[in-house]
This record gives structure tokens, C-alpha cells and sequence, in this order.
């Protein structure tokens, strides 16, 4: 069985004082869910992550990043890797996150880089993959995440894709209040559960989370949980919020 997984994607928001402080309430809110089986991670900002890291040693939260670097150390001046990642004590990265696809015009080829060296750097990398509005309503959704998944993924083994957890986020729903159906949703993340059966084997596919991400909120969360295919969120604007991702995170469990 899969176990749930909750991701809060903070992005470019907070500051020293209300990273802390969202990440105080967002442990003290878990408190109440305590015992039950499920992932939670906060993603805030590279510069944030050492403060949140201590301030969450204490609770069963995990830290992310919102991205990584393709080397260890050396000359690649303003980047960040894996292992100084792993170092401050964080458990995941973020890989291919549509908004440094869209906006910083990341290629699947680095993703795929990003992916693996977070992996060697000791993370677990979430590679996010999803359509542009246009390619949904030219019905090319299908052939775009197939490209971004089987590119993002080239070259790992069995071992390292283990690592890898898939979050779908169309990228029309993202911060858009548009909603994917669960319908849509459910159907996305089947055709990638069936890809990842024919490139990986059948049990390695059925062990892999699939996270749903675009205007998660507290009451469409456990609909969305509620499909077969859909493991976990990937939260964006509501993870800001320490009541509305308390609340999507009950209606995960
Ligand atoms: P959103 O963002 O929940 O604000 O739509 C999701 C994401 O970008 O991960």
C-alpha cells in the first residue's frame, strides 16, 4: 500500500519571521492527527530551509527544497546541490516544478539531470510533470506527460526510480482556482501508473506515489485522495495558510 504524502510548495513567499512561524503552526496543527500513516513535507524557500529545518526537528514533518543543482560542489556559482541540501536537513526536492519549466525555461534534459543528482546527493527528488491549458484542449495531454516522464526518468534503474515520487499538476489548475476533475485527475494519474509499468516492472509501478497538485484547498482534498491512482498533494497557495493545509492534510488521511 502506498502511504499518503502531503507536500506544501511555499515558492517564492514568506520571510525569516513567518517561515518560522507558519512552520510552528503547521507542527502544532499536526498534533491532532497524530498515529495515522501519512508524509508531510514543507517546501519554502532555499533560504528559510535551515530555520524551518530546526524548527521542525522535533516533528514528524519533513523539509524540501524547491529545487536542486545537477552537481555535487564546484565552480557553479548561485546554485545549490543535493548533498548541502541533504546537509541542512532536507529529505526532498522538488524537480521540474512547472513554474521553472514555464517561467525559467528548465528543459526536460536538465529535469532529468536534477532528478539524478538529487538522488546521489542523498534526497528524494518529486518530479512534477503536467499540460499547458492548450496542449489539454488539443488533446496532446497523453503525449506530454509521457515525453516529460520517460525524459525526466531517462537512465535510472529500479533502485534509483524508487526514490522518485510523480507529481501530476496540470498547469492550467495551478494557481488558478481551476480544479482538474477528479475524473481528470484519476485518469492522468492512471496513464502514468501504466507507463511506469511498462518502463519499470509491474510492483516497482504500484509502489511509486503520484501526487495531484493545482488548487489543492481544504475541500476538494479528500475528493481527490479519494481516487484509486491519486497518492498525496502537492499544495501551492493553501500550504501559505497553517489552517487550510492542516485541513487538506486531515482530508488525506
Ligand atoms: P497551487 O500550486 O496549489 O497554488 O495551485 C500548486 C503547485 O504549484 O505546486
Amino acid at each position: 500500500m502506498r502511504k499518503p504524502f502531503v507536500a506544501g510548495n511555499w515558492k517564492m513567499n514568506t520571510d525569516s519571521h513567518s517561515s518560522v512561524s507558519l512552520a510552528r503552526d503547521v507542527a502544532a496543527g499536526m498534533s491532532e492527527i497524530a498515529g495515522h500513516k501519512i508524509d508531510v513535507a514543507v517546501i519554502p524557500p532555499f533560504v528559510y530551509l535551515q530555520s524551518v529545518a530546526r524548527t521542525l526537528s522535533a516533528s514528524s514533518i519533513a523539509v524540501g527544497a524547491q529545487d536542486v543543482y545537477t552537481e555535487q560542489q564546484g565552480a557553479f556559482t548561485g546554485e545549490i546541490s543535493g548533498s548541502m541540501l541533504k546537509d541542512i536537513g532536507c529529505t526532498y526536492a522538488l524537480c521540474g516544478h512547472s513554474e521553472r519549466r514555464h517561467v525559467i525555461g528548465e528543459t526536460d534534459e536538465l529535469i532529468n539531470k536534477k532528478v539524478s543528482a538529487a538522488i546521489s546527493g542523498g534526497l528524494l527528488p518529486i518530479l512534477c510533470v503536467g499540460e499547458l491549458l492548450e496542449q489539454r484542449k488539443t488533446e496532446v495531454t497523453k503525449e506530454v506527460v509521457t515525453r516529460q516522464i520517460r525524459a525526466g526518468l531517462a537512465g535510472l534503474g529500479d533502485e534509483k526510480v524508487s526514490a522518485v515520487t510523480v507529481a501530476y499538476e496540470p498547469v492550467w489548475a495551478i494557481g488558478t482556482g481551476l480544479t482538474a476533475t477528479t475524473k481528470q485527475a484519476q485518469e492522468a494519474h492512471r496513464l502514468i501508473r501504466k507507463l511506469l509499468s511498462e518502463m519499470y516492472d509491474e510492483q516497482l509501478a504500484d509502489d511509486i506515489r503520484i501526487l495531484y497538485g493545482g488548487s489543492v484547498k481544504p475541500d476538494n482534498a479528500a475528493e481527490l485522495m479519494g481516487q484509486q491512482d491519486v497518492d498525496g498533494l502537492l499544495v501551492g497557495g493553501a500550504s501559505l495558510d497553517a489552517d487550510d493545509f492542516v485541513a487538506i492534510v486531515k482530508g488525506a488521511v
